[in-house]
Protein backbone atom coordinates (compact mmCIF):
# COMPACT_ATOMS: atom_id res chain seq x y z
CA UNK A 1 0.00 0.00 0.00
CA UNK A 2 1.25 3.58 -0.26
CA UNK A 3 1.31 5.75 2.45
CA UNK A 4 1.88 9.35 1.14
CA UNK A 5 4.52 8.58 -1.43
CA UNK A 6 5.90 5.15 0.22
CA UNK A 7 5.41 2.27 -0.61
CA UNK A 8 4.27 0.48 3.09
CA UNK A 9 3.32 -3.40 4.44
CA UNK A 10 -0.16 -3.29 5.40
CA UNK A 11 1.19 -4.54 8.55
CA UNK A 12 3.66 -1.86 10.62
CA UNK A 13 5.40 -2.74 13.77
CA UNK A 14 4.90 -0.26 16.76
CA UNK A 15 8.10 -0.36 19.21
CA UNK A 16 6.94 0.98 22.09
CA UNK A 17 7.77 -1.77 24.32
CA UNK A 18 10.87 -2.64 23.17
CA UNK A 19 12.90 -0.67 25.61
CA UNK A 20 14.26 -3.50 27.58
CA UNK A 21 15.76 -5.68 24.83
CA UNK A 22 19.08 -6.90 25.05
CA UNK A 23 21.25 -6.14 21.98
CA UNK A 24 20.65 -9.70 20.75
CA UNK A 25 16.82 -9.22 20.88
CA UNK A 26 17.44 -6.54 19.17
CA UNK A 27 18.59 -8.22 16.27
CA UNK A 28 16.35 -11.15 16.01
CA UNK A 29 13.38 -8.87 16.48
CA UNK A 30 14.46 -6.46 13.26
CA UNK A 31 15.82 -9.44 10.96
CA UNK A 32 12.86 -11.59 11.75
CA UNK A 33 10.19 -8.31 11.07
CA UNK A 34 12.16 -8.19 7.64
CA UNK A 35 12.10 -11.53 7.03
CA UNK A 36 8.51 -11.67 7.27
CA UNK A 37 8.17 -8.66 5.30
CA UNK A 38 7.28 -6.46 8.00
CA UNK A 39 9.66 -3.35 7.35
CA UNK A 40 7.49 -0.39 8.52
CA UNK A 41 8.64 0.73 11.98
CA UNK A 42 6.70 3.17 14.06
CA UNK A 43 8.22 4.67 16.62
CA UNK A 44 8.27 8.16 19.35
CA UNK A 45 10.50 9.68 21.01
CA UNK A 46 8.85 9.02 24.47
CA UNK A 47 8.76 5.59 23.90
CA UNK A 48 11.28 3.86 26.86
CA UNK A 49 12.41 7.81 27.29
CA UNK A 50 14.20 7.41 24.81
CA UNK A 51 15.71 3.83 24.91
CA UNK A 52 13.25 2.25 22.36
CA UNK A 53 14.81 4.32 19.31
CA UNK A 54 18.79 3.68 20.92
CA UNK A 55 18.18 0.41 21.41
CA UNK A 56 16.36 -0.02 17.94
CA UNK A 57 18.96 2.38 15.84
CA UNK A 58 21.94 0.47 16.80
CA UNK A 59 20.26 -3.00 15.80
CA UNK A 60 19.51 -1.36 12.47
CA UNK A 61 23.13 -0.01 12.40
CA UNK A 62 24.44 -3.35 12.63
CA UNK A 63 22.18 -5.04 9.84
CA UNK A 64 23.58 -1.83 7.83
CA UNK A 65 20.05 -2.39 6.16
CA UNK A 66 18.77 1.56 6.82
CA UNK A 67 17.35 1.61 3.27
CA UNK A 68 15.29 -1.99 3.55
CA UNK A 69 13.20 -0.32 6.38
CA UNK A 70 10.47 2.60 6.90
CA UNK A 71 11.12 4.92 9.78
CA UNK A 72 8.22 6.74 11.09
CA UNK A 73 8.70 9.06 14.83
CA UNK A 74 6.66 11.00 16.72
CA UNK A 75 7.08 13.80 18.67
CA UNK A 76 5.02 16.43 20.93
CA UNK A 77 4.65 14.85 24.33
CA UNK A 78 6.98 16.16 27.02
CA UNK A 79 6.59 15.45 31.16
CA UNK A 80 3.45 17.53 32.11
CA UNK A 81 2.40 19.16 29.02
CA UNK A 82 2.23 18.47 24.93
CA UNK A 83 4.49 20.83 22.93
CA UNK A 84 3.97 21.22 18.85
CA UNK A 85 5.93 24.88 18.92
CA UNK A 86 8.12 24.96 16.07
CA UNK A 87 11.56 24.92 17.85
CA UNK A 88 10.45 22.00 19.59
CA UNK A 89 8.93 20.43 16.66
CA UNK A 90 12.75 20.98 15.21
CA UNK A 91 15.07 19.85 18.30
CA UNK A 92 12.85 16.45 18.64
CA UNK A 93 13.53 15.79 15.33
CA UNK A 94 17.32 15.89 15.86
CA UNK A 95 17.41 13.87 18.79
CA UNK A 96 15.02 10.87 16.97
CA UNK A 97 17.60 11.05 14.01
CA UNK A 98 20.69 10.67 16.80
CA UNK A 99 18.52 7.93 18.55
CA UNK A 100 18.06 6.07 16.07
CA UNK A 101 21.40 7.06 13.78
CA UNK A 102 19.82 7.92 10.57
CA UNK A 103 20.09 10.81 8.36
CA UNK A 104 16.21 11.41 7.61
CA UNK A 105 13.09 10.41 9.05
CA UNK A 106 10.63 8.48 6.71
CA UNK A 107 7.53 9.93 8.19
CA UNK A 108 7.29 12.25 11.24
CA UNK A 109 4.16 12.21 13.45
CA UNK A 110 2.58 14.65 16.01
CA UNK A 111 1.72 12.48 18.86
CA UNK A 112 -0.99 14.37 20.03
CA UNK A 113 -2.72 17.40 19.81
CA UNK A 114 -1.76 20.52 21.72
CA UNK A 115 -4.30 22.89 22.97
CA UNK A 116 -1.55 25.89 22.14
CA UNK A 117 -0.54 24.52 19.16
CA UNK A 118 -0.24 27.19 16.09
CA UNK A 119 -0.70 25.85 12.20
CA UNK A 120 1.76 28.94 11.52
CA UNK A 121 4.41 27.50 13.25
CA UNK A 122 4.22 23.45 12.64
CA UNK A 123 4.05 25.09 8.95
CA UNK A 124 7.48 26.44 9.35
CA UNK A 125 8.88 23.76 11.48
CA UNK A 126 7.44 21.00 8.32
CA UNK A 127 9.59 23.74 5.23
CA UNK A 128 12.68 23.14 7.37
CA UNK A 129 12.41 19.86 7.89
CA UNK A 130 11.88 18.70 4.08
CA UNK A 131 13.91 21.44 2.70
CA UNK A 132 16.93 20.27 5.15
CA UNK A 133 15.98 16.51 3.45
CA UNK A 134 15.47 15.91 7.92
CA UNK A 135 11.77 14.12 6.94
CA UNK A 136 10.00 13.05 3.90
CA UNK A 137 6.42 13.11 4.52
CA UNK A 138 4.49 14.14 7.27
CA UNK A 139 1.57 13.00 10.05
CA UNK A 140 -0.20 13.24 13.35
CA UNK A 141 -2.10 11.37 15.88
CA UNK A 142 -5.17 11.39 17.82
CA UNK A 143 -6.45 14.72 16.00
CA UNK A 144 -9.82 14.78 14.88
CA UNK A 145 -10.64 16.12 11.22
CA UNK A 146 -11.33 20.24 12.34
CA UNK A 147 -7.91 20.36 13.78
CA UNK A 148 -6.20 18.06 10.62
CA UNK A 149 -8.17 20.62 8.31
CA UNK A 150 -6.91 23.50 10.56
CA UNK A 151 -3.19 22.12 10.61
CA UNK A 152 -3.13 21.64 6.78
CA UNK A 153 -4.95 25.20 5.87
CA UNK A 154 -1.59 26.09 6.77
CA UNK A 155 1.17 23.54 5.78
CA UNK A 156 2.46 23.07 2.83
CA UNK A 157 3.00 19.42 3.02
CA UNK A 158 0.19 16.71 2.91
CA UNK A 159 -1.06 15.02 5.93
CA UNK A 160 -1.09 11.76 4.67
CA UNK A 161 -2.11 10.16 8.09
CA UNK A 162 -3.92 10.19 11.44
CA UNK A 163 -2.35 7.29 13.62
CA UNK A 164 -5.74 6.62 15.80
CA UNK A 165 -6.29 3.50 18.44
CA UNK A 166 -8.76 1.29 16.96
CA UNK A 167 -9.25 -2.28 18.07
CA UNK A 168 -12.09 -4.96 17.93
CA UNK A 169 -13.30 -3.69 21.16
CA UNK A 170 -12.51 -0.05 20.90
CA UNK A 171 -13.84 0.71 17.54
CA UNK A 172 -16.25 3.73 18.58
CA UNK A 173 -14.98 5.13 14.70
CA UNK A 174 -16.58 2.57 13.14
CA UNK A 175 -19.56 1.82 15.67
CA UNK A 176 -20.99 5.60 15.74
CA UNK A 177 -21.08 5.29 11.17
CA UNK A 178 -22.80 2.06 12.03
CA UNK A 179 -25.28 3.88 15.25
CA UNK A 180 -25.90 7.70 13.22
CA UNK A 181 -28.89 9.75 15.30
CA UNK A 182 -28.78 6.96 17.88
CA UNK A 183 -29.08 8.14 21.56
CA UNK A 184 -28.84 4.59 23.25
CA UNK A 185 -25.96 3.93 25.60
CA UNK A 186 -24.45 6.83 23.77
CA UNK A 187 -22.91 4.97 20.69
CA UNK A 188 -24.20 7.37 18.17
CA UNK A 189 -21.62 10.13 19.18
CA UNK A 190 -19.68 11.28 17.05
CA UNK A 191 -15.92 11.39 18.86
CA UNK A 192 -13.54 12.43 16.65
CA UNK A 193 -15.39 14.51 13.74
CA UNK A 194 -16.54 11.52 11.94
CA UNK A 195 -12.30 10.50 11.02
CA UNK A 196 -13.24 7.81 8.97
CA UNK A 197 -15.04 9.17 6.76
CA UNK A 198 -12.78 12.43 6.40
CA UNK A 199 -9.45 10.25 6.23
CA UNK A 200 -11.14 8.32 2.89
CA UNK A 201 -12.24 11.62 1.66
CA UNK A 202 -8.80 13.08 1.98
CA UNK A 203 -6.82 10.42 0.97
CA UNK A 204 -5.27 9.91 4.66
CA UNK A 205 -4.26 6.61 5.81
CA UNK A 206 -5.66 5.77 9.49
CA UNK A 207 -3.09 3.68 11.30
CA UNK A 208 -4.41 1.71 13.90
CA UNK A 209 -2.48 1.67 17.34
CA UNK A 210 -3.22 -0.76 20.07
CA UNK A 211 -5.26 -3.19 17.45
CA UNK A 212 -5.30 -6.01 20.08
CA UNK A 213 -5.51 -3.89 23.22
CA UNK A 214 -9.08 -2.98 25.27
CA UNK A 215 -9.60 0.32 27.41
CA UNK A 216 -6.42 2.37 26.89
CA UNK A 217 -3.47 0.06 27.58
CA UNK A 218 -5.44 -2.20 30.09
CA UNK A 219 -4.57 -5.43 28.18
CA UNK A 220 -5.16 -7.65 25.17
CA UNK A 221 -8.65 -9.34 24.89
CA UNK A 222 -6.82 -12.23 23.11
CA UNK A 223 -7.43 -15.33 25.36
CA UNK A 224 -8.86 -12.74 27.84
CA UNK A 225 -11.67 -14.68 29.90
CA UNK A 226 -13.09 -11.42 30.26
CA UNK A 227 -14.38 -11.85 26.19
CA UNK A 228 -15.60 -15.40 25.55
CA UNK A 229 -17.60 -14.42 23.08
CA UNK A 230 -14.89 -12.91 21.17
CA UNK A 231 -12.31 -14.82 21.79
CA UNK A 232 -14.68 -18.35 20.64
CA UNK A 233 -15.09 -16.19 17.07
CA UNK A 234 -11.20 -15.24 16.97
CA UNK A 235 -10.65 -19.17 17.31
CA UNK A 236 -13.35 -20.45 15.08
CA UNK A 237 -11.96 -17.54 12.32
CA UNK A 238 -8.28 -18.74 12.83
CA UNK A 239 -9.13 -22.31 12.40
CA UNK A 240 -11.45 -21.44 9.72
CA UNK A 241 -9.02 -19.28 7.63
CA UNK A 242 -5.74 -21.12 8.49
CA UNK A 243 -4.15 -18.22 10.69
CA UNK A 244 -3.67 -17.23 14.30
CA UNK A 245 -5.97 -15.34 16.11
CA UNK A 246 -3.81 -12.24 16.43
CA UNK A 247 -3.72 -12.06 12.82
CA UNK A 248 -7.59 -12.87 12.89
CA UNK A 249 -7.87 -9.46 14.84
CA UNK A 250 -5.76 -7.80 12.72
CA UNK A 251 -7.72 -9.11 9.63
CA UNK A 252 -10.62 -7.64 10.55
CA UNK A 253 -9.62 -3.70 10.33
CA UNK A 254 -7.69 -4.80 6.91
CA UNK A 255 -11.10 -6.05 6.25
CA UNK A 256 -12.09 -2.70 5.88
CA UNK A 257 -12.14 -0.49 2.74
CA UNK A 258 -10.94 2.56 4.60
CA UNK A 259 -7.55 0.76 3.81
CA UNK A 260 -5.99 1.17 6.83
CA UNK A 261 -2.26 0.46 8.18
CA UNK A 262 -2.38 -1.67 10.97
CA UNK A 263 0.39 -1.02 14.05
CA UNK A 264 0.73 -3.96 16.02
CA UNK A 265 3.28 -3.83 18.75
CA UNK A 266 4.39 -7.25 19.56
CA UNK A 267 7.94 -7.90 20.57
CA UNK A 268 7.37 -11.44 20.08
CA UNK A 269 9.50 -12.46 17.29
CA UNK A 270 7.63 -15.86 17.10
CA UNK A 271 4.76 -14.07 16.53
CA UNK A 272 5.49 -12.36 13.89
CA UNK A 273 5.20 -14.87 10.99
CA UNK A 274 1.71 -15.12 12.19
CA UNK A 275 0.99 -11.44 11.74
CA UNK A 276 2.16 -11.31 8.66
CA UNK A 277 -0.36 -13.97 7.39
CA UNK A 278 -3.29 -10.90 8.17
CA UNK A 279 -3.05 -9.67 4.93
CA UNK A 280 -2.97 -12.99 3.07
CA UNK A 281 -6.58 -13.48 3.45
CA UNK A 282 -9.85 -11.89 2.10
CA UNK A 283 -12.62 -11.66 5.36
CA UNK A 284 -15.90 -12.16 4.39
CA UNK A 285 -18.61 -9.65 5.34
CA UNK A 286 -20.35 -11.81 7.44
CA UNK A 287 -17.23 -13.06 9.49
CA UNK A 288 -16.71 -9.35 9.58
CA UNK A 289 -19.94 -8.41 11.17
CA UNK A 290 -19.96 -11.80 13.59
CA UNK A 291 -16.54 -10.38 15.19
CA UNK A 292 -17.68 -6.51 15.38
CA UNK A 293 -21.22 -8.50 17.16
CA UNK A 294 -18.48 -10.51 19.42
CA UNK A 295 -16.55 -7.81 20.78
CA UNK A 296 -19.67 -6.72 22.27
CA UNK A 297 -20.93 -3.79 19.84
CA UNK A 298 -24.78 -4.20 18.21
CA UNK A 299 -26.11 -3.83 15.34
CA UNK A 300 -29.40 -0.42 15.65
N1 LIG B 1 -0.15 7.28 18.62
C1 LIG B 1 -0.39 6.89 19.86
O1 LIG B 1 -0.87 7.65 20.71
C2 LIG B 1 -0.03 5.47 20.25
C3 LIG B 1 -0.45 4.96 21.48
C4 LIG B 1 -0.11 3.64 21.78
C5 LIG B 1 0.62 2.87 20.88
N2 LIG B 1 1.02 3.43 19.70
C6 LIG B 1 1.78 2.63 18.70
O2 LIG B 1 1.05 1.46 18.42
C7 LIG B 1 1.89 0.33 18.59
C8 LIG B 1 1.08 -0.85 18.97
O3 LIG B 1 0.48 -0.66 20.26
P1 LIG B 1 0.40 -1.85 21.27
O4 LIG B 1 1.76 -2.31 21.60
O5 LIG B 1 -0.49 -1.45 22.39
O6 LIG B 1 -0.29 -2.93 20.28
P2 LIG B 1 -0.92 -4.33 20.37
O7 LIG B 1 -0.39 -5.08 19.20
O8 LIG B 1 -2.40 -4.17 20.50
O9 LIG B 1 -0.41 -5.00 21.71
C9 LIG B 1 0.85 -5.57 21.81
C10 LIG B 1 0.91 -6.36 23.09
O10 LIG B 1 0.00 -7.47 22.96
C11 LIG B 1 0.69 -8.64 23.32
N3 LIG B 1 0.19 -9.79 22.58
C12 LIG B 1 0.17 -10.00 21.26
N4 LIG B 1 -0.38 -11.21 20.98
C13 LIG B 1 -0.69 -11.76 22.17
C14 LIG B 1 -1.26 -12.99 22.55
N5 LIG B 1 -1.64 -13.90 21.67
N6 LIG B 1 -1.45 -13.23 23.86
C15 LIG B 1 -1.07 -12.33 24.79
N7 LIG B 1 -0.51 -11.12 24.49
C16 LIG B 1 -0.32 -10.86 23.19
C17 LIG B 1 2.13 -8.37 22.94
O11 LIG B 1 2.98 -9.24 23.66
P3 LIG B 1 4.29 -9.85 22.94
O12 LIG B 1 5.26 -8.73 22.86
O13 LIG B 1 4.70 -10.93 23.85
O14 LIG B 1 3.89 -10.36 21.59
C18 LIG B 1 2.28 -6.92 23.36
O15 LIG B 1 2.53 -6.80 24.74
C19 LIG B 1 2.91 0.79 19.64
O16 LIG B 1 4.08 0.02 19.62
C20 LIG B 1 3.15 2.20 19.19
O17 LIG B 1 4.07 2.20 18.12
C21 LIG B 1 0.70 4.70 19.36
Amino acid sequence: MKLGSIEVPRLGLGCMRIASMTDAQADTYIRTALDEGLYFFDHADIYGGGQSEIIFGKALKRTGRREDVVLQSKCGIRRGMYDLSKEYILSSVDGILERLQVDFLDVLVLHRPDALMEPEEIAEAFDQLKESGKVREFGVSNMNSRQIELLQKYVHQKIITDQMQLSLTNCSMIREGINVNIEVQDKGIDRDGNILDYCRLNDITIQTWSPLQYGMFSGTFLNNPDFPELNAELDRQAEQYGITKEAVACAWILRHPAKMQVIVGSTNPARMHGFAQAEKISMTREDWYRLYIAAGNRLP
